[in-house]
């Protein structure tokens, strides 16, 4: 193909390399550098007063979703549904017009994404799409198409499209909350400047290489193994299972952490090991109680957080990979890299197919 690996041994760690430059990039298109505000292309309608937005997508773009929507709700005060769009699509849920339908595709092709897409336009919903192929069918078919600067990604299993779609995501928070008057002038230059912040931050999570290794050397020895993650961590953990699944064939559950007692608990015991991120904040608290349960339990815990959260972790994990603490906010965008460098590096030890696993598309146009 006309695109090459650079010196990278497959498209998947060329592709994760590229985290930093892409979150760039992205950003760039939406933050004005002299005010450092978030500039949205021009919209065909008032966010002020979108009563609801629904989020839909599928794989890792759903996941990037579920991102989007603790920020839509906790920045923007909007009121969100999300699901899969292969559910979407036929739920036929009560939308009041007017409100906003959000869709997140790399491809902008897949089938199920379009299909809940032609619902809600049925149901006269605006419709955005954050795409990162800006000629596709998705895009003709909507209102405003938010682009990712991610990119062509050709390794089936998405990295770099995530951590882009979270970046455009983000921005839309903070331009839906300023609108809606819920995000002040002061808080908009403090969220711009962690989203500004990450593209070094993400550089210096290859500095934990090391240690994400021997992370993969025990999870590659394993039959199942369980993700864990409270809050905008949660859907990272989703995404974490869903690509060791993907590229290493290991089978991978992830799980919110609180709700571990209700049922995964069971399966704990030294052949199941655990992967959770836990980065400093509100919930590392709560986090940190249901990974002493798993430790109580026999549990291998091994653990992402942030430089801040590593000394309270090191006690009972037996690897802690700590990547750079940032806001709250911007640390699910952080936390993702180490987590999908996890599943790469097992893939490795596996000897898989890393950039088409087997029965998987990059893009699925079909139902
Ligand atoms: C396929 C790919 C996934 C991707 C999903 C959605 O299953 O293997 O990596 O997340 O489709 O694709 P889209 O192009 O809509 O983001």
């Amino acid at each position: 193909g006309a695109i090459g690996k650079d010196g990278y041994r497959h498209y998947m760690e060329k592709e994760l390399h590229e985290h930093p430059v892409v979150i760039g990039q992205t950003l760039q298109r939406l933050i004005d550098p002299a005010t450092r505000r978030v500039v949205l292309p021009d919209l065909p309608f008032d966010l002020a007063s979108v009563p609801r937005a629904v989020i839909t997508a599928c794989g890792s773009a759903f996941y990037a979703g579920m991102i989007g929507r603790y920020w839509l709700e906790s920045v923007a005060r909007i009121p969100v549904d999300i699901d899969v769009a292969s559910e979407m699509r036929y739920r036929d849920p009560p939308l009041t017009p007017g409100g906003m339908g959000l869709l997140i595709s790399q491809s902008g092709e897949t089938a199920d994404t379009l299909a809940a897409l032609r619902g809600m336009r049925a149901h006269r919903q605006h419709i955005v799409s954050v795409l990162n192929v800006e000629q596709s069918t998705i895009a003709r078919e909507s209102d405003v198409v938010l682009g990712t600067a991610a990119g062509p990604e050709i390794s089936v299993a998405s990295t770099k499209a995530f951590t882009a779609q979270l970046s455009v995501l983000a921005c839309l928070a903070i331009a839906a909350g300023r609108r809606r008057g819920v995000v002040s002038p002061d808080q908009e230059q403090a969220l711009v400047a962690s989203l500004l912040d990450l593209p070094s931050r993400a550089g210096e999570v290859f500095d934990q290489a090391d240690a994400i290794r021997r992370m993969a050397a025990v999870i590659a020895g394993a039959r199942d193994v369980l993700y864990l993650g409270r809050g905008s961590s949660f859907p990272v953990a989703l995404e974490g299972a869903l690509k060791l699944k993907e590229v290493s064939y290991i089978h991978a559950e992830a799980y919110a952490a609180g709700e571990m007692k209700h049922g995964p608990i069971s399966l704990i015991d030294q052949t199941v090991p655990i992967v959770a991120t836990a980065p400093s904040g509100r919930l590392f608290e709560k986090t940190l109680s249901n990974l002493q349960e798993a430790r109580a339990r026999g549990g291998r815990l091994l653990v992402f957080t942030d430089t801040q959260g590593a000394e309270r972790l090191r006690g009972i994990a037996e690897i802690v990979v700590a990547i750079p603490t940032v806001d709250e906010f911007t640390a699910p965008v952080l936390q993702t890299i180490p987590v999908q460098m996890l599943a790469y590096e097992v893939a490795l030890l596996k000897g898989t197919d890393v950039d088409q696993p087997r029965n998987l598309a990059k893009s699925v146009t079909v139902e």
